[in-house]
C-alpha cells in the first residue's frame, strides 16, 4: 500500500503547494470523519488484531501510534483518526486567540531527504471557535480514541503574560480532551522556546497543575493528564532542569520531540526559515527520548516523535523508552495506511514496552 501511494498517489499530491494538498486533504478526511460507518470498516481493517491496547495516563491507547499536533489544528477531522491506525490523535497548537500564522508558502518539502520545514506560526481558530467545533462533533460525549488537545501561546500575547493565555484555552478546552499538551517549543512563535526555560516554565506548569486540580475537586473526577512538548534543540542541561520541573509540578509526561532549527547534511543549504521534521530529525529525537528515559529510570510517560518515517524507527522509540509514538511527516511521505503499519510492527511485542 505504502508503495502504491508513494509510486502513484504521493507524486500527484507533491505537485500541489503543499498547504493546497493539506487543505485539500483536510476536507476530504472530514467529509469522512462523519462517514462512521465507512471509518468504523477502515478502522476494523487498519488496527492489528489481538493488539495489546496501551494503558498510560488511566487512558486506553488500542494502537501505540498518535497523529501528532499540527496536522488537525483545528478539530476538523480527529475522528477518522482510528480508521487509519491511529490510537490517539493530538489536535492544534491551539491558542488563546484566532491567528492567521504566518504568509504563506510556510510549508516547504524535501522528497530527496524525506523531510519537511514549516513556519506555519500557530494557525488556528482560537480556544473558544475551536471548543465550540469540539462540542459539535461530540467530543464532550463520547471520544473514539484519546483526544488530547495541544495549546499554545498566542503571538500578540508577550511573554510575561504567557500564563493567563494558557490558562484561558485550557478552560476553553479541558471538557473535550483526554489528556493536554502544554506546547512550549515551536520554533515559529517569536519567543516561545524562551518559556522552557528557568525563568518561565515553574510559573506556567504550576499555574496549569493548579487549574487542573481545581477543576478536578470541582468536577469530582482525576485531573486531567498535563504533558509537555519539547524542542529536539535543547541541551541535556536544559533537558534536565526541565525534567525538575516536571517532578516538582507533578506533571503526567512529555512529548520529545517538536520540530529542530538545525539543518543537518544536505539541508545544510535549505534556506527557509521554520522547524524542520521527517528523517533528518529521528537520530536527535531518538538521542533525546533515550536520554529522557535513563534519566527518570524509565518513570516519565515518554511520547515519542520525530522522524518516525519507517515502522522499524516506531520500534527503536519504543526500545529507547517511549509508551507511546506519534507521527506527522511519516504520514505525508508514507500515505494514509503508514500509521497502520506503524501499529502492526509494535503489536506483537506490545507487552514488553508496559
Ligand atoms: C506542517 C507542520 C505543522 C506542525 N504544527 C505543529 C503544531 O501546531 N504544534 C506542535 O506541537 N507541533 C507541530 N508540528 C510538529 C509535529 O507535531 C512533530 O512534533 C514534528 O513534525 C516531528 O515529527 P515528524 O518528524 O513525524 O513530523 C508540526 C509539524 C509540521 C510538519
Amino acid at each position: 500500500m505504502g508503495t502504491f501511494y508513494e509510486k502513484a498517489i504521493r507524486p500527484i499530491l507533491f505537485t500541489q503547494d503543499a498547504e493546497d494538498a493539506h487543505r485539500h486533504t483536510a476536507f476530504m478526511l472530514s467529509v469522512l470523519s462523519r462517514a462512521s460507518i465507512v471509518c468504523s470498516l477502515l478502522e476494523k481493517f487498519s488496527t492489528p488484531a489481538r493488539t495489546k491496547p496501551v494503558e498510560l495516563f488511566g487512558l486506553r491507547f488500542p494502537t501505540a501510534v498518535g497523529m501528532a499536533a499540527g496536522m488537525d489544528k483545528n478539530a476538523e477531522f480527529w475522528r477518522a483518526a482510528p480508521a487509519f491506525g491511529f490510537g490517539h490523535v493530538e489536535i492544534g497548537t491551539v491558542t488563546a486567540h484566532k491567528q492567521p500564522g504566518n504568509p504563506q508558502p510556510r510549508i516547504f518539502r524535501y522528497p530527496p531527504q524525506e523531510a519537511i520545514i514549516n513556519r506555519m506560526g500557530f494557525n488556528n481558530n482560537g480556544c473558544e471557535a475551536i471548543a465550540a467545533a469540539l462540542r459539535k462533533s461530540g467530543a464532550h460525549k463520547k471520544r473514539p480514541i484519546p483526544l488530547g488537545i495541544n495549546i499554545g501561546k498566542s503571538r500578540i500575547t508577550p511573554l510575561d503574560q504567557a500564563v493567563e493565555d494558557y490558562l484561558a484555552s485550557f478552560h476553553a478546552l479541558a471538557d473535550y480532551a483526554d489528556y493536554l499538551t502544554v506546547n512550549v517549543s515551536s520554533p515559529n512563535t517569536p519567543d516561545l522556546r524562551k518559556l522552557q526555560g528557568d525563568a518561565y516554565l515553574p510559573e506556567l506548569l504550576g499555574a496549569l497543575k493548579e487549574a487542573s486540580v481545581k477543576r478536578a475537586k470541582k468536577l469530582g473526577t482525576k485531573p486531567l493528564p498535563l504533558l509537555l512538548k519539547i524542542a529536539p534543540d535543547l541541551g541535556f542541561q536544559e533537558i534536565d532542569a526541565i525534567l525538575g520541573h516536571i517532578y516538582d509540578l507533578q506533571f503526567d509526561g512529555i512529548i520529545a520531540t517538536n520540530t529542530t532549527l538545525a539543518r543537518p547534511g544536505a539541508l545544510s543549504s535549505a534556506n527557509e526559515a521554520g522547524g524542520l521534521s521527517g528523517k533528518p530529525l529521528f537520530s536527535r529525537s531518538l538521542e533525546i527520548v533515550n536520554y529522557i528515559s535513563r534519566a527518570t529510570d524509565g518513570k516519565l510517560p515518554i511520547i515519542g516523535v520525530g522522524g518516525i518515517m519507517q515502522p522499524d524507527c516506531a520500534t527503536r522509540m519504543m526500545d529507547a523508552g517511549a509508551s507511546l509514538v506519534q507521527v506527522y511527516t511519516g504520514w505525508i511521505y508514507r500515505g494514509p495506511f503508514f500509521p497502520a503499519q506503524v501499529a502492526a510492527a509494535l503489536a506483537p511485542r506490545q507487552r514488553e514496552w508496559i
